[in-house]
């Protein structure tokens, strides 16, 4: 483990839900995103080699980036005890918490009760140490039943507590 993972912890992340299907094989996995790009939109999730459902995203060529809402904190944290590559997809699909929706032109499964999430068409992959960095040019966008974002800071799931008008130039 890195030495410098005490203070990687400091940097908030979104929680989202990856999800990925091929030939009827549904996986998701709890995971993180950012922007690459906004104009077009890309957006960059890292995956581990090993994961199941970064194999889907490959043999299929879409993904979807489902933010996690608040609502979703109990399948966050189950889905969250799970090594890459030993549980299956279908197993954890058919978990009760986990109601699926499909957008509707191209099938990309998203997670109901999410914040919103992104249909990802995918774009270009970079290699990093034990993960794969994955680019995923957005092609659709639908909102969820989750109205509050669920934030990933220093080992804890959580929320905003306060927020401050951003006074800036940065257009999101
Ligand atoms: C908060 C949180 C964030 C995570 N972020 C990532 C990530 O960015 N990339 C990754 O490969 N795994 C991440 N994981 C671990 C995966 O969710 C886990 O390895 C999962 O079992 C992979 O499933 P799969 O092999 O079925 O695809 C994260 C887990 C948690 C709880």
């Amino acid at each position: 483990m890195s030495e410098f993972l005490d203070f990687a912890k400091y940097l908030s992340c979104p929680v989202v839900l990856v999800t990925a299907a091929h030939e009827g094989d549904r996986r998701i996995m709890v995971g993180t995103a950012s922007y690459a790009c906004l104009e077009p939109l890309v957006l960059a999730t890292s995956i581990r080699h090993e994961s199941h459902t970064g194999a889907t995203i490959f043999n299929s060529g879409r993904f979807g980036l489902s933010v996690a809402s608040l609502d979703q904190i109990d399948l966050v944290q189950r889905l969250g005890r799970s090594q890459a590559g030993t549980e299956s997809g279908a197993a954890k699909a058919t978990r009760p918490e986990a109601v699926f929706k499909e957008f509707g032109p191209t099938g990309t499964l998203y997670l109901a009760d999410c914040l919103v999430a992104f249909d990802c068409k995918f774009a270009q992959s970079v290699a990093c140490g034990p993960y794969t960095t994955i680019f995923g040019l957005v092609v659709d966008t639908v909102c969820g039943t989750g109205t509050r974002p669920l934030i990933r800071y220093d080992r804890s799931y959580g929320n905003f507590a306060a927020t401050v008008s951003g006074d800036d130039s940065y257009p999101v």
